[in-house]
């Protein structure tokens, strides 16, 4: 029994640091509709949850009997016991009195009641067997539980999954990397978590404050209400410390998130930090944050401390009473003495479920916040559906028409008014311009990341927003501004380009893009492993390989994005002269900011403020003398 006054009831593990009062619970906006969404998840296996329900009443009922069938027990070794010493006092007393020597006799041949170990022990067997059987419903409940919570969120990370899919990269903008995991991670592990655990503990709870109140009602009215007098006291004493503790966890959960967010800020840029001196800054400022945690910390932990002696106490209380009460009762053969010992089994068990049904609401609570959230992107906006009736372009030549083209990456901010370029098959085409000037943004459009505001873009007659979007992109080999290299082999990396390339390609493409000689020098040579952001090699290296990658993909059209704004410069013009033969009767389109590298393309977009202000090749913007000319003078004046 003693163990039960230690064991703290769980709130599954997310309630890992203190006890569940207090921890104010997230609240969503439509509780109601989202159980109902977060309940239709569920109907597929109805079946199976019937059979929880039904394991987790057995297992219950099969575990609350046990006192009851134990006092049984009690009840025969404390008779056995009785009748013995009843025999050795008479006896005493015939000795003690003198009495004739015959009735000594008859008084010592009296059988005397034996324990009775056979039924003790058929009664023992007995208990034995249910708690096996409640244990192996419990075991039963779970495994099934398992299943029913993994198949359900593998169906709704699955949703998300698909979801996510057909999201249009507009949504992405507005929303954080770390919001779009944290739904898909942490918020889909809550419900799972929930579902395996919470949801079955709230049922045995139940089945148990309900059962343990009929055991208790049956042993004894009068002493169940007396019992039941301690109730409301504990509630109150509960209430009064969660209001108060309420507040500090709050401010718990803040203090640790401004810290979090000074830690990861100062780690992740510690660099910077370094390199402008601010290490006493930052020290302090950790510092006051993590002395205000301490503060808030120590206050909530002690509060949410001395709810479990102080519940204790008034739990005590009703318990001596109940033994006063109790040992009276048997004392005047109202009831029997094991019953008294069930009766105070059951006292101790009754306020775990309570509490424990009372903490379940709380987590019920955020699950349904964390469902909302989910549900939240499933119901966002998709990109418009692939037309049906898609058309393909039956002979690829190669040319691009952007054709009054009208684009803003928010309606009310429109970056593109008009912009119309006829890009011949073939043709190498050169976008140059100051940053922000909307360089990009023509790709974006181009690959349909973004659908156009007004206007059309053609790729050898065929409007790219009647194409699909797969082919659309197939068509495309690109080297991005911003490199994307994943956590695998050198020799993965380049592969991605094309799927069963064989070793001699991706060698053949490393050496085109002048990759081969640093992956050779490296002890792994192609099967060095990138880590996740690829920073165990240099900046210039990873474009390399990216700019590998495209080589081995052999697209239709090449996209270079400042592709090799981080080579050397020696190392570039090489990439370029391979480029060029990658690129020779090919349309491409490149963006650099190094003019020297687009001298020779066949159009160059000058753009500015996202429009175009000049076009023409290298020789007639410069007797343009406009824009261009000055860009480039500038630029070669530098060097
Ligand atoms: N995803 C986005 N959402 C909203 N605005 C964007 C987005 N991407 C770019 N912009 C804005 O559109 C404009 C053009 O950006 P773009 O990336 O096309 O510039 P760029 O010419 O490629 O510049 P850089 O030379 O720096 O790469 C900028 O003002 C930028 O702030
Ligand atoms: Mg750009």
């Amino acid at each position: 029994m003693a163990e039960n006054q230690k064991r703290r009831p769980q709130g599954g593990p997310r309630m890992g640091g203190g006890p569940m009062m207090g921890v104010p619970a997230q609240k969503a906006k439509d509780f109601k509709g989202t159980l109902k969404r977060l309940v239709s998840y569920l109907k597929p296996q109805r079946t199976r949850f019937v059979m929880v329900f039904f394991m987790a009443i057995m297992s219950t009922v099969f575990t609350i009997s046990g006192p009851k069938i134990m006092g049984k027990a009690t009840t025969k070794l404390g008779e056995g016991i009785l009748g013995l010493y009843t025999h050795q006092i008479k006896l005493m007393y015939a000795i003690q009195q003198k009495l004739p020597a015959s009735t000594i006799e008859k008084i010592k041949s009296e059988s005397v009641p034996l324990v009775d170990f056979e039924y003790i022990g058929k009664i023992l067997l007995l208990l034995l067997g249910l708690y096996v059987i409640s244990a192996l419903f419990s075991f039963g409940m779970s495994f099934i539980m398992s299943s029913v919570a993994q198949n359900t969120v593998y169906t709704m990370r699955k949703d998300v999954k698909d979801k996510l899919d057909k999201l249009p990269l507009k949504y992405f903008d507005g929303h954080t990397h770390g919001e779009v995991l944290s739904r898909i991670t942490n918020d889909m592990d809550t419900i799972a978590t929930t579902l395996q655990q919470s949801l079955t503990q709230l049922i045995t709870s139940f089945v148990s404050v309900v059962g343990i109140l009929v055991m208790m009602l049956s042993i004894s009215p009068v002493m169940t209400l007396i019992a039941l007098l301690t109730l409301p006291m504990s509630m109150m004493i509960t209430v009064f410390i969660a209001k108060k503790s309420q507040k500090y966890f709050s401010e718990q959960q803040r203090s640790l998130g401004t810290l979090n967010g000074h830690v990861e800020e100062m780690y992740t840029g510690h660099k910077i930090v370094k390199a402008f001196g601010h290490e006493e800054d930052s020290i302090n400022e950790f510092v006051k944050i993590n002395g205000e945690l301490y503060d808030v910390a120590w206050k909530a932990q002690f509060m949410s401390g001395i709810v479990f002696p102080a519940l204790n106490f008034v739990n005590n209380l009703g318990y001596v009473l109940v033994c006063v009460v109790g040992g009276l009762m048997v004392a005047k053969n109202k009831i029997e003495i094991g019953d008294i010992q069930a009766f105070i089994q059951y006292i101790r068990q009754f306020t775990q479920p309570i509490v424990q049904i009372a903490n379940i609401t709380n987590i019920i609570q955020s699950t349904i916040a964390s469902a909302e959230r989910v549900f939240e992107v499933l119901d966002e906006e998709e990109e418009v559906p692939d037309e049906v009736q898609f058309q393909e372009i039956g002979d690829f030549k190669g040319h691009v028409a952007f054709d009054h083209v009208r684009f803003g990456y928010s309606e009310d901010q429109i970056l593109m008014e008009d912009i119309s370029v006829n890009v011949e098959e073939g043709s190498t085409i050169a976008i140059v311009g100051p940053t922000g000037a909307g360089k990009t943004t023509m790709i974006n459009l181009l690959m349909r990341f973004y659908e156009l505001n007004g206007g059309s873009i053609r790729i050898d007659g065929v409007d790219i927003s009647k194409m699909r979007r797969g082919d659309l992109r197939g068509l495309f080999g690109m080297v991005l501004q911003d490199t994307w290299l994943f956590k695998g082999s050198i020799r993965d990396n380049i592969a991605y380009g094309r799927e069963n390339a064989t070793e001699e390609e991706i060698v053949k493409a490393a050496d085109l893009a002048h990759a081969h000689h640093f992956i050779t020098t490296l002890p792994d040579g192609y099967d060095t492993i990138l880590n996740e952001e690829a920073s165990n090699i240099s900046q210039g290296q990873k474009q390399l390989l990216t700019i590998a990658r495209a080589i081995l993909a052999d697209p239709r059209i090449l996209i270079l994005d400042e592709a090799t704004s981080n080579v050397d410069t020696r190392t570039e013009v090489l990439i370029q002269k391979a480029m060029n033969n990658l690129m020779y009767g090919r349309t491409s389109f490149v963006i650099a900011h190094r003019l020297s590298t687009i001298r020779d393309a066949d159009l160059i977009l000058v753009m500015n403020q996202g429009t175009i202000i000049e076009q023409g090749n290298h020789e007639t913007l410069l007797t343009q003398n406009g824009f261009y000319a000055n860009l480039y003078n500038s630029q070669f004046s530098e060097e």
